[in-house]
């Protein structure tokens, strides 16, 4: 059947108001317009940060939404002046987009286009409505994602296109997790051989780190969980040595001190709370000791630190996709993962049907999962 420039009812999983789980609905979705593509979504894993925007954790968001940021799927129909997708690419929504016009998309030293969210609001279309509704009511985006959804809507500043070859069920991974911590390695921190790192949890951004660290020849990679049973995995990863903050009597950046001598060479915060940011900075070596923040801290979020922190020649940096120009970077890294580059499959700990989302966010909550990856 030709959908093309029809609108689709489907399924989709909507967030009707904060705080609440979510209910499978039939959705209306709208045709894309100029500059956009509609997308049936294939794959899509539960990320942290979803988890953050149910919980009202985020800046911009609208209620009723359909969340998801790391998906993966096949355009259905594009809109007018769209020259660089069709129908049957396969295809990944971008959570940080790359428009290549805008100051940051021109320069060489940043991947954070200023139509990122965080510049301006991705709750609607860039021409500011929503192509979804359900029961008479808009529904809004998330990121210019919305994953959730057996088909969604996304500006072509947004999409990636991938390889034929690539697997469906797992490219998934590479709308968020894995390319953010793997590129805080190896293009933020550019950790260097035989140096000697610290990433602070060990979630899909955290091991997605180590898989970094260790690529670029670290000689240790000291992982920090309050959750042992994340160790196996870390270890399995590439990770040298495990630690558990809660089996210490001292402040872990003096455990990591003492294990090392001088502090780290680079240490990478993935959990997204400022006290562990801080930690992070302190276990570094003074004089050259790099820190990278990865996690998402929550909305108006401080930190207060001593500032001969980084008087005496630590350097501090946030590392948001990775560093990776995404538009440009996806595919590359896609094409990387197909020669078998780095293997993900641990990342991977539960997959469920879209009926099971809210399983799956629990997952989530309790620490038992690494990425669970819904099947649309
Ligand atoms: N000290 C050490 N580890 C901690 C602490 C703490 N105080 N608090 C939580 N952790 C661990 C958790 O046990 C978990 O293993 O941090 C890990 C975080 O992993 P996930 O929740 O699975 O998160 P992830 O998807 O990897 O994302 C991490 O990056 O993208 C951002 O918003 C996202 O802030 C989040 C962060
Ligand atoms: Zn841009
Ligand atoms: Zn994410």
């Amino acid at each position: 059947m030709d959908t093309a420039g029809k609108v689709i009812k489907c399924r989709a999983a909507v967030a009707w108001t904060v705080h609440q789980p979510l209910i499978i609905e039939e959705v209306e979705v709208q045709p894309p317009k100029a500059h956009e593509v509609r997308i049936k979504i294939i794959s899509s894993g539960i990320c942290r940060t979803d988890d953050h925007a149910l919980h009202g954790d985020m800046e911009n968001m609208n209620f009723p939404v359909i969340l998801g940021h790391e998906g993966a799927g096949v355009v259905e129909s594009v809109g007018e002046q769209v020259t660089d997708l069709k129908p049957g690419d396969k295809v990944i929504p971008l959570c940080i987009p790359q428009c290549g016009k805008c100051s940051s998309c021109l320069s060489p030293n940043t991947n954070c286009c200023l139509k990122t969210h965080m510049h301006e609001a991705q709750n609607v279309m860039p021409d500011k409505t929503s192509r979804f509704s359900c029961k008479g009511k808009v529904v809004y985006h998330f990121l210019w994602t919305s994953t959730f959804s057996e088909f969604t809507v996304v500006p072509t500043d947004a999409v990636a296109k991938i390889d034929d070859r690539a697997p469906l069920d797992k490219a998934c991974l590479f709308g968020c997790g894995f390319p953010t911590g793997y590129g805080a390695a190896v293009n933020t921190a550019k950790v260097e051989p035989g140096s000697t790192c610290a990433v602070f949890g060990l979630g899909t951004i955290g091991l997605s780190t180590i898989i970094g660290c260790k690529l670029c020849g670290a000689s240790r990679i000291i992982a920090i969980d309050i959750n042992r049973d994340k160790f196996e995995k870390a270890k399995e990863f590439g990770a040298t040595e495990c630690i558990n903050p809660k089996e210490y009597s001292k402040p872990i950046e003096e455990v990591i001190i003492e294990m090392t001598g001088e502090g780290v060479h680079y240490s990478f915060e993935c959990i997204g709370r400022t006290d562990t940011m801080k930690a992070a900075l302190e276990c570094t070596h003074m004089g050259y000791g790099t820190s990278v923040i990865i996690g998402g801290a929550p909305p108006n979020a401080h930190i207060t630190f001593d500032p001969y922190l980084l008087f005496t020649g630590r350097t501090w940096k946030g590392s948001i996709f990775g560093g990776w120009k995404s538009k440009d970077c996806v595919p590359r890294l896609v094409s990387e993962y197909l020669s078998n580059k780095y293997n993900l499959d641990g990342l991977v700990s539960h997959t469920l049907p879209l009926d099971n989302i809210n399983e799956g966010f629990r997952l989530l909550q309790s620490g038992k999962s690494i990425r669970t990856i819904l099947m649309l």
